[in-house]
């Protein structure tokens, strides 16, 4: 069975950790530094496997070392927004976490895929392998498979089709710099710009990028779990079968649609050791351009590491 670690045990983490062992996609550690929340969450999911008959384990420890032998490593530590917050306003607190994580991680398992949740995780995915110096093939942010996620979801219920209908594609970055592209989502086949006009795919794609932080202005405190952590299971399970599965991830381009050393939001495939290759579509000018904005906006936020 493969071994997943997942660094922080939150709303996040906790039900990232129970998608996984639910469905025996791997064995799974939860590390956290609140030790015994996470023992208690980790003691109440080996219960309910025994109810599915599912023979994964999961355990939980603070216990760093514990990383070294994991296939993949999920890092959703961090703080989630409070309303009225954006992703970025998180930067501040959530990268001395990042850097305290990837130098544990560096100093013990340079060999697993990395799949880097906590926010704003363009930017934290760049610490990472700044401290880290990681393959950039095994550096993963995800961000853009849940929006493209919710943007799916979103198309459904205005052209009302089921959900299953819609291959929804959103690059870009996990913030205001998102892009769900109309051309390349497909509504049974169809390219969604051809299924509505204008007017709705903007008021569709704000909602989109609006879509977290109405989420956490209705929550009061924390952000949403639900949909991230089946984004995330998602991915994982397509690492660890090394399904060749296509998906979109915030990943590091060297030169891919015209951009270097900035991690974005892109179309890409997964396998075993990571992103197996960089899928380039086709941008038209004014696609290319707020692609390149976006990436503009990245670069501007300078990190020390
Ligand atoms: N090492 C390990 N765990 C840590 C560390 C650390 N250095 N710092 C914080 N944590 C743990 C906290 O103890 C907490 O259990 O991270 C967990 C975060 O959980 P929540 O507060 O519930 O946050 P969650 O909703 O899971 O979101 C985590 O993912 O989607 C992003 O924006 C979100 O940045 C946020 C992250």
């Amino acid at each position: 069975m493969p071994k997943v670690a997942i660094i922080g045990a939150g709303n996040v983490g906790s039900l990232t950790a129970m998608r996984i062992v639910e469905k025996a996609i791997a064995d799974v550690i939860i590390i956290d530094i609140a030790k015994d929340i996470a023992r208690g969450k980790s003691l109440d999911l080996e219960d309910s496997l025994s109810v599915f008959k599912v023979d994964s384990t999961i355990k939980s420890t603070e216990d760093f070392s514990q990383v070294k032998d994991a296939d993949v490593i999920v890092i959703t530590a961090g703080f989630p927004r409070k309303p009225g917050m954006t992703r970025e306003d998180l930067l501040n607190k959530n990268v001395e976490i990042i850097k305290d994580v990837a130098l544990k991680i560096k100093s013990l398992n340079s060999k697993a895929v990395v799949i880097i949740l906590t926010n704003p995780v363009d930017l934290m995915a760049q610490v990472f392998h700044k401290i880290t110096n990681f393959d950039t093939k095994r550096i993963i942010g995800l961000g853009v498979s849940l929006d493209s996620a919710r943007f799916a979801n979103l198309v459904s219920q205005e052209l009302k089709v089921g959900v299953s209908e819609v291959e929804a594609i959103v690059i870009g970055v996990h913030g205001k710099g998102m892009l769900p592209l109309a051309r390349f989502t497909k509504v049974k086949g169809k390219a969604l710009s051809n299924l509505l006009d204008e007017k709705k795919i903007n008021d569709l794609t704000e909602a989109t990028v609006q879509r977290g932080a109405t989420i956490v202005a209705h929550l009061g405190s924390g952000s949403a779990y639900f949909a991230p952590s089946a984004a995330i299971s998602e991915m994982v399970e397509s690492i660890v079968k090394d399904e060749n599965g296509e998906t979109v991830a915030s990943v590091y381009l060297n030169g891919e649609y015209g951009l270097k050393d900035v991690f974005i939001g892109v179309p890409v495939r997964l396998g075993k050791s990571g992103i197996k290759n960089i899928i380039e579509l086709k941008l038209n000018p004014q696609e290319k351009d707020l692609l390149l904005k976006a990436a503009g906006e990245l670069k501007k936020c300078t990190i020390s590491v």
